[in-house]
């Protein structure tokens, strides 16, 4: 029987604060009967009620596969209330499923203020809306930067509570409280969006915080993105603080709906008092925070609390809100520190044994008013000190680059607990000073702090480098999942770098469910277009789009690649719809910039990065060629010009737009054929003769189909030069490890994954990396250090890699013809001597499982496909092999369809079910 479960609503499970009026529900089937074969669904009935209340959508039988992306088409959404739903399938005998557990979402409120979504002809009130705050920012400080509000009022409820919900939201970060508890357990909200244009608000449901008689509600500002310090800021524009305001403003909206009926609302507005004098003096995304436990306020946030010294607060209107449609920055999970050191007498340096973003909770005592200061810093240096001169630190001022320093002042009666809200850093080693006593390793624990995208992929194999490897690049996309995908969580930069994330966007795709995330942070893309169709560099564009820092090849074609690969992936085909006019003004003003179709004008304002951190950026590597790693940035903007030309036209062909669809693939036509013209010759061999000029080409399919293998071929010839290994940079590294495979070079591209010398991830590894490296040669031996100015230990660029990985290794591909997965290409390709692999990727149709076993004579590879999906299997065979599936040759096997054997490999076509195939190999292995 087929179960229909983990049912979301626009990517999220029971959201409160939903605001389209079309939202999409998936769900994710299961099977009593895993080793059934073939499953599906070929119908499903939809019903979603009011709360307990009117039925707003009954959906009928509908005859359809579809598990996701299936849009509400109910009664108009109310705002405010609560949908609860559930879901019945027909499976392919016409059998219906039992119901599925019920699952809710809740509507956000709206009107002017909230949000755009409501119905233009709805009739129904407006929600008034005030921001509200400190009326002169008396503790505002260019350097220092201000203390935190609290914000309070009081308030009756005449009776007790059915259901009761509050959206809240701040200009800069807040934490919102209600009858003496901190209300749910999102960190950094409302998180970061482009304040001028759009800010998030966070729905809770506080059913249970809620008393009949007086209750409290508060809140705790601080200045995080919008008033604090940005990356970046105080080098370019010469400012620290405050880029899009100074007034720390917040706004809410309680809704109760009592037992007796009547709705009971509390908004944000006069009647509200602030106070300047609570615990955290100063907090500072980037600097850290200072909390004076002196200065607590006990019962602030409880009824009762005399707050008649507390003054009234200043009442604005403020920006456009909109629902946050990603999972919530929060505590993901905690970390034991692995070694206590003191250096020099009173310094304990803490080791968390694993590179990561967040802060830190310690257990501590001290005299009233003592301090303790803890600084963080990803590495030691050579005297087992904390390393921090790649936060960018100037010695001349106390003040710049990325402090990562907290502070607690004690209140002095016993055991006190410090952890930090409204900052957070990326380190692996905390030092604190202050304590008058020797801690323990116990005192003091890592809490891990990032957008918790669902996991979706586990990996394991035989060879444990490459497991390592794995794991770094997992806690490196952790570590840069702030609302944003973050170039790294250290330095003061944490910038939403989109060449980072489009070369990454897939490796993060198979590591988590990363659907709402990149709804959020594609919106904040989008809204960084310049008017003349400049993609911005980095999102949200802090600076102004129009003036600096956007039209760069490679980092503005996420705009293309990242829509196109959550089509691919969740089937989302909103994304594109929501996507496309950016893309082609992006295609358009990179048109009439090159009107040769060449790219070597320097039409963006910023000098093309090109393939960022090439070979070519290494310092004093002796044996190594000091150039020739770099492809000529024109060749490399130029194949880029006509890839997002490519993924543009397929993107109109999605969405129906023929005319597009035909204009955009003319156009990439065209580049591809002045790219061939100017770059590469009869023989193949592309300007500057570089690894990554033909990977990009190979990938991006722009050779013509003669020259593909013979370009293969240059491209594993040019690892000579390097004494066999990458010269490639972050943007290429990943689609020539992808195309090593494709041409047939897959020995080659594990041996470069498996490599320990420097340039390779197992040089990282093995010495001490936890988390990827932003350069190749970040440290080395002998050497040192690189550049400090420039020097992160984890940025996930280079660790695209996770995609290869997960490709060729695992061998799990998503389909781009059969997009959402409804059908993926397992394609597993052994080497590198591993005896064993064993992945499961959870896709949005349920896991996908691959587990592997390799000999020389035997290949034996189990594959697990969902309900619903179907799955192409591509396994390698030699001439005289023998393939079978639970021991009877294919051909016979139940549910499988061989297709055909060609080029080394045999294809079969499955559905749903476990299966074991083995091949026997007449001779050795291709
Ligand atoms: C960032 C990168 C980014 C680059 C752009 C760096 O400072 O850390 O990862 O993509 O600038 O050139």
């Amino acid at each position: 029987m087929l179960q229909p479960t983990r049912l979301r609503c626009e990517y999220l499970v029971d959201a409160v604060g939903i605001d389209c009026l079309e939202p999409r529900l998936s769900w994710v089937l299961q099977t009593d009967h895993p080793d059934r074969r073939g499953e599906r669904q070929t119908g499903w009935q939809i019903i979603v009620r009011r709360d307990a209340g009117a039925v707003a959508w009954n959906s009928g039988r509908v005859a359809s596969d579809e598990t996701a992306q299936i849009v509400y088409r109910g009664r108009l959404l109310e705002p405010c209330a609560r949908y609860r739903w559930k879901v019945r399938v027909w499976d392919g005998a016409g059998r219906p499923s039992a119901w599925s557990l019920e699952s809710s979402w809740t509507m956000g409120p709206w009107g002017p203020g909230w949000t755009n979504a409501r119905a233009n002809n709805d009739p129904r009130p407006a929600v008034p809306m005030n921001w509200i705050g400190e009326p002169l920012p008396a503790t505002w400080n260019e350097r220092e930067g201000q203390a935190s509000p609290l914000l309070r009022r009081e308030f009756t409820l005449p009776g007790p509570v059915r259901r009761a919900v509050v959206f809240a939201s701040a200009l800069g970060i807040y934490e919102l409280h209600l009858n003496g508890r901190k209300v749910g357990d999102r960190a950094l909200a409302p998180e970061w969006t482009d304040y001028h244009r759009r800010v998030q608000y966070q729905g809770y449901d506080v059913t249970g915080l809620l008393v009949s008689g007086p209750n409290a509600i508060g809140a705790m500002l601080a200045p995080g993105w919008f008033a604090g310090q940005l990356g970046l800021g105080g080098d370019f524009l010469a400012i620290k603080r405050g880029f899009y305001g100074r007034h720390l403003r917040f706004a809410a909206y309680l809704h109760a709906e009592l037992e007796s009926g009547t709705v009971v609302s509390v908004t944000t507005g006069p009647d509200w008092k602030v106070s300047m004098e609570g615990p955290i003096r100063s907090s500072d995304l980037l600097a850290g925070e200072t909390y004076d436990a002196r200065r607590e306020v006990p019962g602030w946030d409880r009824p009762g609390y005399d707050d008649s010294r507390w003054i009234p607060v200043f009442c604005r209107m403020g920006p456009v809100l909109s629902a946050q449609p990603n999972e919530p920055i929060r505590v993901v999970t905690t970390l034991a520190p692995v070694a206590l050191t003191e250096p020099s007498p009173g310094v304990f340096i803490y080791d968390l044994g694993q590179n990561f973003a967040g802060w830190v909770r310690m257990h501590l005592e001290g005299e009233h008013g003592a301090e303790v200061r803890f600084r963080h810093a990803e590495m030691l240096d050579a005297d087992g000190r904390i390393y921090r001169d790649n936060l960018r630190l100037d010695p001349k001022d106390s003040r710049s680059g990325a402090q990562q320093e907290d502070r607690y002042v004690c209140r002095g009666n016993g055991e006190e607990v410090f952890e930090p809200r409204f900052t957070y850093h990326g380190f692996r080693y905390v030092e604190v000073t202050g304590l008058a006593y020797k801690p323990s390793l116990e005192d003091l624990e890592g809490r891990v702090v990032h957008s918790d995208a669902t996991a979706a992929g586990e990996f394991s194999s035989s060879n444990a480098l490459l497991d390592r490897i794995m794991r770094a690049i997992g806690w490196t996309q952790d570590s840069n999942l702030h609302g944003v995908p973050t170039d790294c969580p250290q330095r003061d930069e944490r910038l939403g770098w989109a060449g980072d994330i489009q070369v990454f966007s897939q490796a993060a795709m198979f590591n988590r469910d990363m659907a709402g995330f990149f709804t959020k942070w594609l919106r904040d893309l989008r809204e960084g277009q310049a008017a003349d169709g400049r993609i911005p560099d980095f999102a949200p564009h802090a600076l102004e789009s129009e003036v600096r820092f956007s039209g760069n090849p490679g980092w503005g074609d996420a705009i293309t690649v990242i829509p196109w690969r959550q089509y691919v992936t969740y089937g989302d085909r909103r994304i594109l719809e929501e996507s496309f006019e950016s893309a082609r003004r992006w295609l358009d003003w990179s048109e009439r910039g090159n009107p040769d179709l060449l790219w070597r004008y320097r039409q963006q304002l910023t000098p093309i990065y090109g393939d960022w951190l090439n070979a070519d950026t290494f310092k004093d590597i002796p044996g190594l060629p000091r150039k020739g790693g770099e492809v000529p940035k024109e060749v490399y903007a130029t194949a880029w010009f006509a890839h997002s030309a490519s993924l543009t036209a397929r993107m109109a062909g999605v969405l129906g737009r023929t005319e597009d669809e035909r204009r955009y693939a003319d156009l990439s036509n065209r580049v591809t054929a002045a790219f061939n013209r100017a770059y590469v010759s009869k023989d193949g061999r592309i300007r500057g003769d570089t690894q990554a000029g033909y990977a990009l080409a190979l990938s991006f399919d722009l050779l013509p189909v003669r020259l593909r293998p013979i370009a293969a071929r240059r491209m594993v010839a040019a690892f000579k030069r390097y004494h066999g290994a990458l010269s490639t940079g972050f943007i290429s590294t990943v689609r020539m490890m992808n195309e090593l495979v494709r041409w047939g070079y897959a020995g080659e591209a594990y041996r470069l994954a498996l490599r320990r010398e420097m340039p390779s991830w197992g040089y990282m590894i093995d010495h001490g990396g936890t988390t990827i490296w932003e350069r190749w040669d970040g440290w080395v031996e002998g050497r040192g250090f690189q550049n400090p100015s420039m020097n992160s230990f984890n940025h996930y660029a280079i660790g695209s890699v996770g995609e290869w990985v997960w490709r060729t290794v695992a061998g799990i591909n998503p389909c781009e013809d059969e997009p959402g997965c409804r059908r993926v290409e397992i394609r597993p390709v052994p080497g590198g001597g591993l005896t064993e692999t064993r992945a499961v990727w959870r896709t949005i149709r349920g896991p996908v499982g691959v587990a592997w076993q390799a000999s020389r004579q035997v290949f034996e590879v189990e594959v697990s496909i969902p309900p619903n999906m179907r799955a192409t299997v591509v396994l390698p065979t030699a001439a005289g092999s023998v393939v079978t599936e639970g021991a009877v040759p294919v051909a016979k096997a139940h549910g499988v369809r061989v297709l055909g054997r060609r080029q080394g490999t045999i294809r079969m076509d499955i559905g749903s079910g476990t299966y074991r195939f083995t091949v026997m190999q007449g001779k050795a292995r291709a």
